[in-house]
């Protein structure tokens, strides 16, 4: 974010090598007297960028505070290539709301996406109809943590699969009654079968 001829030289020689539409993500700015989201996303565009997405937060802020969204309009009208609105997006009405406030082309979600993928068809049927669906019963959350851990398991391996998985249970199961002792508990399991006896026992 502090070097616009950087960006500019790498998204154009990424755009030259490739064939592929090369999309970049940036920041509102690195920090306070640096903010500079519009001038850096007319240089992805110059450079042939095929779309940019704004977190609006700075580099500095990280997390905190709220992410600003009028500087996600600002980028919206300075340049053509579609952008995509990201920072605080945690359900389907915050989505449309991103939307409307800022006129974004898209939505980008992390944190609202953490132990609770249904985000996406909850936007998607909120946008359709106005109404949302309802939330996930508790049989499909642990049948989601199940297939969720086989699929991690898979691709890291037993050993960090496994581990990987404890943050994720908790995401999933933020709220539940008794989901604090099961986190401590899940800390312990070391393997699929352990999790899954102990899912079972817990959510019924
Ligand atoms: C687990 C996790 C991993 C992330 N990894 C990246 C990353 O590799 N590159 C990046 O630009 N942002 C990364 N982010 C930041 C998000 O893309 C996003 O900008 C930020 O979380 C704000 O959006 P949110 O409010 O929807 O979470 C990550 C966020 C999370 C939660």
């Amino acid at each position: 974010m502090k070097n616009p001829r950087l960006v500019y030289d790498i998204v154009s020689q990424t755009a030259k090598a490739i064939r592929k539409p090369v999309t970049v993500k940036i920041r509102k700015g690195f920090d306070d007297s640096c903010i500079n989201a519009v001038e850096i996303a007319r240089v992805i565009e110059e450079a042939g960028g095929a779309a940019v997405a704004v977190h609006g937060r700075t580099r500095e802020e990280y997390y905190s505070g709220k992410a600003d969204w009028e500087i996600i309009r600002q980028v919206e009208e300075a340049v053509s290539i579609p952008v995509i609105g990201n920072g605080d997006v945690t359900s389907g009405e915050r989505a449309l709301a991103m939307r409307e406030q800022t006129g974004c082309d898209g939505v980008m979600i992390g944190r609202g996406a953490q132990g609770n993928p249904w985000i996406f068809r909850e936007l998607v049927e909120y946008e359709r109809t106005g109404a949302l669906p309802p939330r996930p019963s508790k049989q499909e959350i642990k049948d989601t943590m199940l297939r969720h851990a086989r699929l991690q398991i898979e691709f890291k391996g037993n050993y960090l699969g496994i581990r990987e998985m404890r943050k994720h249970v908790a995401w999933y199961t933020k709220g539940m009654a008794g989901s604090a002792k099961l986190r401590d508990e899940i800390n312990k399991a070391e393997s699929y079968e352990e999790l899954e006896e102990l899912l079972n026992a817990r959510i019924r």
